[in-house]
């Protein structure tokens, strides 16, 4: 959000023109996609348990190197007071023996369709009935695929069609097993018929590799399902969120940027997946960690993500463009570094896309949110950046030395048509809650102006 007036003599004051140091970012062009990568945390706040939590937990374990953490997972539902009940497959008992898991989870661990003993004491229909969640940990390729396919050719995969209860995975496999065509497909089928996907981690990998494929970690997994949000102000809603700078390159070592750390954006990311919310984090040059469960595309440049917000963006309900974007671009490239010859260096900048004002412009545009950047004048600037830009709601911040950026709070003026709202000085989390759930509430009167006639389940 850098607003760049007059020559490009005076253009340049706006910018830091910085030497490009080599961070632990890495992007490559076009721009790449990170999913689910990361550190995570439990969240306690008793604000985000919006669904009672499972009590009844089958857990299904497939076959991979990572089988032996689902043994530590099994402590840490227990320790939750859950009942667990573990399924494992042919391949899961390759790699650790069901009586590992009938030690820890103190029941006849299951593995056959076809064990009359066993479907005496409980039928695969009646366990099926039993589960409050069926938690699939780690998730094989082949799992995948097989849910996906609607197969039922051993217990676990008739358990999941058979029941009604809310189903997990946790993907663990080989990063070129995860990237491939094939299991995305698979995943992309599952998340649409409401499977949660958690995970995976990127990092070192069993086979001596890294990449995104590793098992979220037990306690990681224990905490996304006893924080499940079935019932939150935006379960079921698909929200795109660009964050950060963005960086324009003059040359192969030197770029235009601007001082955004992308933890307004993160905040408002991590806020929205508490929500309910399936979300998809554009990220721009931050060194940030992505938050449990939310997709990340890592991009540099304001073209890049302008193409990544508009394919993220086909079938989104909500686009919210916290993204300090680059107004102007260099208008040229110089694929040599560029040499100190004279006493004053001119360059020449044009405007880069308005991604934003673009989406908002679309012929069936998601519900647009966009951020304000104001050193003065905060409100009037704002609403008329509101209507110029054709925005459902825009959320405004005074900027300057010591306020907003690369801090860990910020205050907000929320307005939209007719409206406004306050939101007080804060911890950027916090902050982003309050944000987001009046992003919730404003979707919900705008997009189904009859809600507003009928009161709202607590
Ligand atoms: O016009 P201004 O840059 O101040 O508007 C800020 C809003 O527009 C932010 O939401 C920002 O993400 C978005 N923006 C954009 N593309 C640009 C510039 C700003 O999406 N090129």
């Amino acid at each position: 959000m850098i607003n760049a007036e007059g020559t490009a003599g005076a253009l340049i004051r706006y910018f830091s023109l910085i030497a490009a140091v080599q961070h632990n970012y890495q992007c490559s062009a076009p721009y790449c996609a990170v999913l689910e990568v990361g550190p995570t945390q439990v969240d306690n706040d008793p604000m985000l348990s919006f669904s009672s939590s499972p009590s009844r937990i089958v857990l299904g374990v497939t076959g991979g190197i990572a089988a032996y953490k689902a043994a530590e997972l099994v402590r840490r539902l227990r320790e939750r007071h859950a009942e667990v009940q573990v399924v494992m497959t042919e391949g899961a008992c390759q790699f650790v023996t069901p009586l590992t898991f009938q030690a820890l989870s103190g029941r006849p661990v299951r593995t056959s369709l076809w064990d009359a003993a066993a479907e005496a004491a409980m039928g695969h229909i009646e366990l099926a009935r039993w589960a409050e969640h069926v938690l699939i940990a780690p998730a094989s390729a082949d799992i995948l695929a097989r849910l996906a396919g609607g197969r039922a050719d051993d217990l676990l995969t008739t358990l999941c069609l058979a029941t009604e209860a809310p189903v997990s995975v946790a993907p663990a496999m080989n990063h070129q097993m995860w990237a491939h065509a094939a299991t995305q497909t698979n995943v992309d089928t599952l998340r649409a018929r409401g499977v949660r996907v958690l995970g995976p981690a990127s990092g070192d990998q069993a086979c001596g590799e890294q990449g995104p494929g590793r098992m979220w970690e037990a306690d990681d997994l224990a905490a996304a399902l006893f924080s499940g949000v079935e019932n939150g102000p935006l379960t079921g809603k698909k929200l795109v969120i660009s964050a950060g700078p963005t960086r324009e390159p003059l040359d192969p070592v030197r770029f235009i940027s601007n001082r955004s750390s992308g933890k307004m954006g993160f905040a408002v990311a991590a806020a929205a997946r508490d929500a309910g919310a399936e979300v998809t984090l554009i990220a721009g040059p931050v060194m940030l960690s992505t938050p449990r469960g939310i997709r990340r595309i890592n991009v540099e440049t304001a073209e890049q993500m302008y193409r990544a917000v508009h394919e993220a963006v086909v079938g989104a309900h909500v686009y919210i463009g916290a993204a300090a974007v680059a107004d102007y671009q260099p208008a040229a490239y110089a694929p040599q570094k560029m040499k100190k010859t004279s006493e004053h260096l001119e360059l020449h900048l044009q405007r880069a896309p308005d991604i934003l004002a673009s989406i908002a412009a679309l012929e069936r545009p998601p519900f647009t949110v966009g951020f304000a950047a104001e050193t003065n004048d905060v409100e009037r600037y704002a609403r008329d950046k509101l209507t110029r830009k054709r925005l459902d709601l825009i959320a405004a911040n005074e900027v300057g030395v010591d306020r907003a950026f690369d801090r860990d709070d910020n205050a907000l003026l929320l307005l939209w048509s007719g409206g406004r709202r306050e939101l007080a000085l804060q911890s950027k989390d916090q902050l982003a809650r309050e944000f987001i759930a009046v992003v919730a509430e404003r979707y919900r009167l705008t997009r189904h102006p009859l809600a507003a006639l009928v009161p709202q389940a607590s």
